[in-house]
């Protein structure tokens, strides 16, 4: 077998994947692995931009306050308030490195920039920072750029990786630790082992979890169900941000239309044209994103329809068509000119807040493995993740987790890797079942699993799940690994992880609503859900 060592084992090229390889490169020789083109990635989507402070009349404790609004009472106070007072700093770097913010005029006599910043839901303050509305292609790319003229980093591109190896898996003793992946090479079916001596998980969200979704086809929760399968503690997982502006159009694929179009002016409607967001909470349209997905859901259910629309025509035409050109030329693009009339919207499954536990360095509960971006979880969102936040905890937990990694060097270890084990049936007709399967889970996972709940609608899913499982484990060690099997596999872990962290808290806090405990109750006030492989690493 194929066996490739490097000081860095990267999983995944979004914002959180690249920033700590540009990082690490200072240090040492990076991998970083990718399943598909290097710069497929939710980043890439990303659209309303990244929180940090920046202005005289904003503040830490702004940010800091508006942070623990919206996660209900679950975030870890220490954890924000390193986040958000790192943020400044580490937008200064991403400046350094070539990305360019939209500004709000020309540079003053000294040199400097002030910054066009946007608003959206739950921000007190305008501290958003974009490049129009798409501002993570702008990341994306000049992250990119950086990397590609950086002599340590090698990227794999279409390369998925399997499984994390640890010491536990090789039957070593002492504390279970990380030392590389198993990596398919989906090209030549090639199945490789990577060893390093810090892995990082920067494996994004799992939106594909669910039907509809703003996530990209990547965010199959492979980091997360890789962790748990290595023995980490995962926590959180029933808060899954719904996003409630998803355009509604037959031949739209996850298309989003940004909260910032909220935070200029639009107004939700039903398809009557009426307003309905002053029944459900102050702030109106802007109100955090829980409380409008679930607005508009209860409005669908109310009415039958089969959307809301979401009406910016009260803003004048050119300034929609520059600020938002993408979102302009996109609905253009399917006959809404939203210049002229209102755009017809669903809430779609957008943010996995829970994930991999950490601490703030992206130390998972695992030696040598840490996890950053989406698939961690740090205490930054408790119960619901303030809007741009996360490119912003994604960038700060980078830094710190190549500074730890490097800081907190762990003694080599001699092992020497087995040969990759699997079955090696292969039966293209049985494709069908894995299709099929896919589309049970994202379906079961939106009708049961989805922004209102109910214990008996998660007993079900539950049931359902673990019956799939049951196929799917018989297919994995059967089959040769395709990547779609090694996906469909993780979505299924990552659906059971949602169901079992949902089914535990007896409440509704945050992202998490449940008629059967429509209220937050005290005894789950201060507590995370854990997940574990082993229950006896839970505590
Ligand atoms: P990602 O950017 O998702 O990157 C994950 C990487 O891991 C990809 O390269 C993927 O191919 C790779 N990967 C996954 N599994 C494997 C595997 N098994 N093997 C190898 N590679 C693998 N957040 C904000 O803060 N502001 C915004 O404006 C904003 N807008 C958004 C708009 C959209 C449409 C979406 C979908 C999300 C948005 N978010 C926004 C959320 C934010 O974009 C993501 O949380 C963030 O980009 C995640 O970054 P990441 O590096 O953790 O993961
Ligand atoms: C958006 O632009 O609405 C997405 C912002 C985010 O998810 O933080």
């Amino acid at each position: 077998m194929n066996n490739k060592g490097y000081d860095f084992l990267v999983l995944g090229s979004g914002i959180a994947g690249l920033f700590f390889a540009i990082k690490a490169a200072k240090y040492g020789k990076v991998a970083i692995i990718t399943k598909k083109d290097k710069a497929e990635s939710s980043t890439n989507y990303a659209q309303g931009g990244i929180a940090a402070v920046i202005t005289q009349d904003d503040s830490f404790e702004l940010h800091v306050r508006d942070t623990l609004v919206a996660g209900a009472g679950l975030c870890k106070e220490d954890v924000v308030r390193q986040i958000v007072q790192e943020a400044p700093d580490c937008i200064k770097e991403l400046i350094n490195l070539g990305i360019q913010f939209d500004s709000a005029g020309e540079k003053k006599e000294n040199g400097t920039l002030e910054y066009d910043l946007g608003r959206e839901g739950g921000h007190s303050k305008r501290r958003i920072l974009h490049a129009k509305d798409t501002t993570g292609r702008e990341v994306e790319q000049r992250l990119l750029e950086v990397i590609s003229k950086e002599p340590n980093v090698h990227i794999y591109e279409n390369h998925i990786a399997i499984d994390l190896i640890t010491t536990k898996k090789l039957g070593l003793p002492g504390k279970n630790r990380c030392i590389g992946a198993y990596v398919l090479n989906k090209q030549t079916g090639e199945v490789i082992s990577f060893s390093a001596r810090a892995t990082v998980l920067a494996t994004g969200g799992c939106g594909k979890v669910y039907i509809y979704t703003t996530n990209p086809d990547i965010a199959t929760g492979d980091g997360v169900a890789m962790a748990y399968r290595a023995g980490a503690k995962i926590a959180n997982m029933e808060f899954i941000q719904f996003h409630p502006t998803c355009l509604y159009h037959p031949k739209a694929k996850s298309f989003l239309i940004s909260e910032a179009v909220r935070g200029e002016g639009a107004v939700l409607k039903t398809i009557k044209g009426e307003e309905f967001m002053d029944k459900y909470h102050p702030l109106k349209s802007l109100a955090p994103r829980d409380i409008v997905a679930r607005a508009i859901d209860s409005e669908m259910k109310k009415s039958g329809a089969e959307y809301v629309v979401l009406d910016c025509t009260n803003r004048p035409a050119p300034f929609l068509m520059n600020r938002f050109p993408n979102i302009y030329a996109t609905c253009l693009s399917y006959g809404i000119d939203m210049t002229k009339e209102p755009i017809p919207v669903v809430p779609s499954a957008h943010y996995q807040s829970g994930g991999v536990v950490v601490d703030v360095n992206g130390l998972t509960s695992i030696d040598g493995l840490y996890a950053i971006g989406e698939v961690s979880c740090t205490g930054l969102h408790g119960a619901n993740r303030l809007a741009s936040n996360s490119l912003l905890e994604a960038v700060v937990c980078a830094r710190r987790a190549a500074a730890h990694i490097v800081q907190n060097r762990l003694p080599e270890l001699n092992v020497k890797i087995p040969e990759w084990q699997s079955g090696n049936a292969q039966n293209p007709d049985e494709m069908v079942v894995i299709s099929h399967n896919w589309n049970e889970i994202r379906r079961l996972m939106w009708d049961y699993v989805g922004i209102v709940r109910t214990t008996k609608r998660l007993q079900r899913a539950q049931k359902r799940i673990s019956n799939l499982q049951e196929e799917i484990q018989q297919y994995y060690w059967d089959f040769t690994v395709t990547s779609d099997l090694l996906e469909l596999r993780n979505i299924a872990i990552v659906a059971e992880l949602i169901i079992n962290c949902a089914l535990q808290r007896k409440e509704s806090r945050g992202l998490h609503y449940t008629l059967d405990y429509p209220n937050p109750s005290e005894e789950w006030a201060h507590k995370d859900t854990i997940v574990c492989k082993d229950v006896r690493q839970c505590s």
